[in-house]
């Protein structure tokens, strides 16, 4: 789908189909031509409800204000109406006064998201018939306004939205099509297609030479072995250095301490944060943001085997610490531990880790919200700040000293579980604050998107399966950052 932006009158612009949105269920506004017909059809214009007039080529869909994400949501639903349809075109008005920027961006944002889908398996493959979508500045360009920043945002929005939708791709590849070796093999392909991106990939040999004691022995019983991945995009007179560290867990069986059936299915979705990060240092790039970006994955497989780890064994990791093993399908901690300490010996300015971590942070926030913990208020604040711009769902969950306690070990220096099974997401990244060094506490954030990573049911614009969650954000949050920044302050872009 190719995005044009036209300074031209909607009713100017030629194209086989309209997108109307309806604000706050105003349906004598001039933008709304068929009054009477959406009297009949009973359309009200809430928020997702859509009406198709295929004779006047027109499908109108409501939202409650023009809230970014609910324009995201409705253009996702009424392109999804027509989607079938005969339609080499569509066009919208972008409902714009003063400012081009961030309606046009959700505009194409809800577009290419929404119209995801995942056929990699399919025998007959669904291609969409819109090639074109034209948004018209009418409002806007009448005050002759500069429209450049509405084609800088488009452009923006695209890359943000497809590199979404290729973190979707390699979460709902199934585990035998993205082992480690592929996901790596993923990333060295994705580095040679980018400027200022290199990718260095480490195998078993290095994790051993790295003392990488936790995450070799969640990796030793797959046949599959594991890969670090370490991707850096480095533009010239970068300042500041942002390292993101994913959980690839291409497959999570639970290991010895076996997962009920139920619970496996889907675990395809455990390379989850692996995806985002690689996909973020992707938008990074291709944005040509102004900051040295990485991606740290730490690539395996937790299987079950003569030789798999087991609870009550004691692993050393990568910073000497000793953890006692008490239930082998809190494996991702593991991963992360050693993954975290490589991570900061790349002294970043800013440290996130990203990771389908628990089933407990779905329980406290639901399927839909990621769970945000950390030390530093303030960039917590920050990081929720930019999510909420993205559209994403995230929610704090807030560190105290007596969790802490819960991962005390008997006989090694932590446990990999808490002592509780209360608050279960806060003491997972309690155990990953034992990995990250002290002068890197108030950079370090953990995202954990085991809720909203992977759903099985359609919510808004994202497909039932992967969503990507995560990019978004994060995009989002460093081009916050670069316009704090950027001498042409321009707010809330
Ligand atoms: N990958 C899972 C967490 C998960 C659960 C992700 C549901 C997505 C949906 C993780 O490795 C895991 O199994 N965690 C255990 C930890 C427990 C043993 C302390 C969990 O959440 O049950
Ligand atoms: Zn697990
Ligand atoms: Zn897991």
């Amino acid at each position: 789908m190719k995005f044009i932006v036209k300074e031209n009158k909607i009713d100017d612009i030629n194209a086989d189909c309209e997108i109307v949105i309806v604000v706050n269920k105003d349906t004598n506004h001039k933008w709304v031509k068929d009054k009477e017909d959406l009297k009949t059809l009973k359309f009200e214009g809430k928020l997702e409800e859509c009406a198709f007039l295929p004779h006047q080529h027109r499908v109108y869909t409501g939202v409650d204000s023009l809230e970014r994400d609910e324009i995201r949501i409705s253009v996702a639903a009424a392109l999804k109406k027509i989607a079938n349809c005969d339609y080499k075109s569509v066009k919208i008005a972008s409902y714009i006064k003063d400012c081009p920027v961030t309606n046009t961006k959700a505009i194409v944002e809800g577009a290419l998201l929404g119209t995801y889908k995942f056929e990699r398996y399919k025998s007959e493959k669904n291609e969409l018939n819109i090639k074109e979508f034209i948004i018209s500045l009418e409002d806007y360009a009448q005050k002759t306004l500069n429209i450049d920043p509405a084609i800088a945002a488009v452009k923006e929005a695209e890359i943000i939205a497809e590199v979404t939708n290729r973190a979707k791709e390699i979460v709902n590849t199934p585990p035998d099509d993205m082992t480690p070796a592929l996901l790596a093999q993923y990333s060295i392909d994705l580095a040679n297609e980018l400027e200022d991106v290199t990718c260095f990939v480490g195998d078993e040999n290095f994790l051993k030479e790295q003392e990488m004691g936790a995450f070799l022995a969640v990796s030793r019983a797959s046949v599959h072995k594991p890969r670090l991945i370490h991707l850096k995009y480095k533009p010239k007179n970068s300042e500041k250095k942002i390292v993101f560290v994913g959980k690839g867990l291409t497959y999570d069986s639970g290991g010895l301490s076996l997962k009920p059936s139920q619970h496996m299915v889907s675990m395809k979705a455990d390379k989850s944060g692996a995806a985002a990060v690689i996909s973020i240092l992707e938008g990074a790039a291709r944005m040509k943001l102004p900051f040295e970006v990485e991606a740290i994955v730490g690539a395996c497989e937790n299987m079950i085997g003569a030789n798999a780890y087991k609870p009550d064994d004691v692993l050393v990791a990568k910073n000497k610490k000793t953890i006692e093993v008490r239930n082998t399908d809190a494996e991702g901690r593991l991963v992360l531990a050693d993954c975290l300490c490589y991570a900061t010996e790349q002294k970043p300015d800013f440290l996130f880790d990203y990771a389908t971590l628990t089933g407990a942070c779905v329980v406290a926030v639901g399927e839909y919200t990621t769970g945000v913990m950390g030390h530093s208020r303030e960039l917590k604040h920050s990081y929720m700040s930019a999510a909420n711009k993205s559209g994403e769902l995230i929610a704090s969950l807030p560190f105290n000293r007596y969790l802490k306690k819960l991962l005390k070990s008997q006989i090694a220096d932590i446990s990999n579980i808490s002592a509780s099974r209360y608050g279960g997401a806060i003491t997972a990244a309690l155990f990953l604050d034992n990995f990250v060094q002290d002068e890197y506490k108030d950079k370090w954030l953990h995202l954990d998107i085991a809720g909203p990573a992977y759903v099985e049911k359609s919510w808004g614009y994202n497909q039932s399966g992967a969503t990507g969650a995560g990019v978004r954000m994060a995009l989002y949050w460093m081009k916050d950052l670069a316009n704090k920044k950027s001498k042409h302050h321009k707010k809330d872009h």
